[in-house]
């Protein structure tokens, strides 16, 4: 199993080019299921989530090719990923890949619309709290399926097809709004979402599928409406850049110090993260490129956040946060409110010498002068980045164990760091 070995103290200075978004890549691939046609889908991240949802997918019946890719040369040669669903061959999504990857789940919708059922397994608990599905549920039921769950499946019938409802969701919902926007786009009639999810990557699939031609108005606001249409096109469609995998890097050079440009970052898909950031006294601005971070010489400034669904503190990016606080003069609250129990990095933070006291949903950091390098576990995929940023600014030597967490979300990370001046090394044990 692979590792990451990290001598910290460098600071970071260059150029480190912003990928494509994972959270818009993957509710992208499943939405190719909704057509017979092609979908070609350009600045794709070359990530472990994404070659499993390909597998998953080809389950399906996806056909893919990677356009002039050679054989042999790495998938990051070439970005735009090609996907044709003509014929589903499989409405079944068994455990092995659902328990995998969440996201995963979410190809009932597509399923279900365009074939009328599905049987997909229940992703089942996961590091980071227990994360149901239940609202994933009632907007199928909603839309007319009907649901049935038996060992271990969610087995969804809609014979007839899918008709348009009025959607209230009690509770902000990512996935909730993916599934619901791709199933209402091809059901009879008209669908309102209430209190839907306005993530950056919701709009960007929003946009894809009006690009299919669906008819979607509201993205990205909280009140979303869908006429059905009968069937969906092929289309071409640019991923929207990582917002997290930017406000990772963006706190790994305040952590570390140094002058970073973060190539084809967009501010205004990171306002609150970027606020925080400012706060703690690092310096961002946005230029043509994308987003130039800056750290000289001062110490960090403790600044409190609480996650809240967009556009407030994204949860994706408060274990990395909470890295960057360990060495802040002073005490920060750090409040989780969309999930429970993402503080599993808290205990291997502490292992690199932090001071973390959990209270309740918060996590109350108290500023040290350093950090001590240390043997850690990466335990899900942002906690993983969290590490390694504290790494970057820990004495000594720190070996992060199980880094397959970090391959699922983050490309190439030693690449990219390396490039700035860090000292990172990927070490693989050869079984
Ligand atoms: C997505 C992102 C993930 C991010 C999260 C919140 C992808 C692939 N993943 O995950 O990186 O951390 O949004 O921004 O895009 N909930 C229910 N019932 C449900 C569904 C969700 O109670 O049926 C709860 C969850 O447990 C959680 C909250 O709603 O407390 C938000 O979860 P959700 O937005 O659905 O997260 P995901 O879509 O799984």
């Amino acid at each position: 199993m692979d590792r990451i070995r990290i001598v910290g103290g460098q600071k970071l200075n260059g150029v480190i080019r912003i990928s494509g978004a994972k959270n818009a890549a993957l509710p992208l691939m499943i939405a190719s299921l909704l057509t017979n046609e092609t979908l070609t889908l350009e600045n794709i991240p070359d990530l472990a989530d994404v070659g499993m949802l390909l597998r998953i997918l080809g389950h399906h019946g996806v056909d893919h090719s990677i356009d002039g890719r050679r054989p042999g040369a790495p998938a990051r040669a070439s970005r735009a990923l090609h996907l044709s669903a003509r014929q589903i061959v499989d409405t079944t999504a068994p455990y092995e890949f659902v328990s995998r990857m969440r996201a995963s789940f979410w190809v009932i919708a597509p399923l279900l619309a365009r074939m009328g059922e599905a049987k997909v397994s229940l992703p089942g608990g996961c590091a980071i709290g227990t994360r149901p599905v239940d609202l994933l549920l009632m907007v199928f039921e909603k839309l007319g399926a009907v649901i049935e769950i038996e060992a271990g499946y969610v087995q969804a019938k809609a014979p007839k097809g899918l008709s348009g409802a009025e959607i209230h969701f009690p509770k902000v919902t990512v996935g909730g709004t993916h599934t619901a926007l791709m199933a209402a786009s091809l059901a009879k009639g008209h669908t309102v979402l209430h209190n839907a999810a306005r993530e950056p990557e919701i709009v960007d699939v929003a946009d894809c599928l009006i690009k299919m031609g669906a008819r979607i108005k509201g993205a990205g606001q909280s009140t979303v409406e869908i006429e059905g249409v009968g069937s969906l096109s092929g289309a071409r469609h640019v991923v929207l850049p990582d917002r997290i995998e930017a406000g990772t890097y963006a706190m790994a050079v305040a952590m570390a110090g140094g002058d970073v440009m973060l190539e084809g970052a967009s501010p205004t898909l990171l306002e609150s993260a970027i606020e925080a950031i400012e706060k703690t006294g690092a310096e961002i601005s946005a230029t043509n490129e994308g987003l130039r971070v800056r750290r000289n010489g001062r110490g960090l400034l403790p600044v409190d956040i609480a996650t809240a669904p967009f556009p407030g503190f994204p949860t994706d990016l408060q274990a990395q946060f909470m890295a960057l606080m360990t060495k802040a003069k002073g005490s920060s609250r750090i409040t989780e409110t969309i999930f429970e129990n993402r503080f599993m990095h808290v205990q291997e933070l502490v292992r690199l010498g932090a001071h973390i006291k959990l209270d309740g949903d918060a996590a109350v950091v108290e500023g040290v002068d350093e950090l001590q390098g240390a043997p850690v576990m990466a335990t899900d995929l942002r906690a993983s980045m969290s590490l390694v940023i504290a790494a970057l600014a820990a004495e000594g030597e720190t070996t992060v164990n199980r880094v397959y967490h970090l391959d699922r979300g983050f490309e190439h990370i030693e690449e990219k760091l390396g490039a700035c001046g860090a000292m990172i090394e990927r070490l693989t044990d050869r079984a």
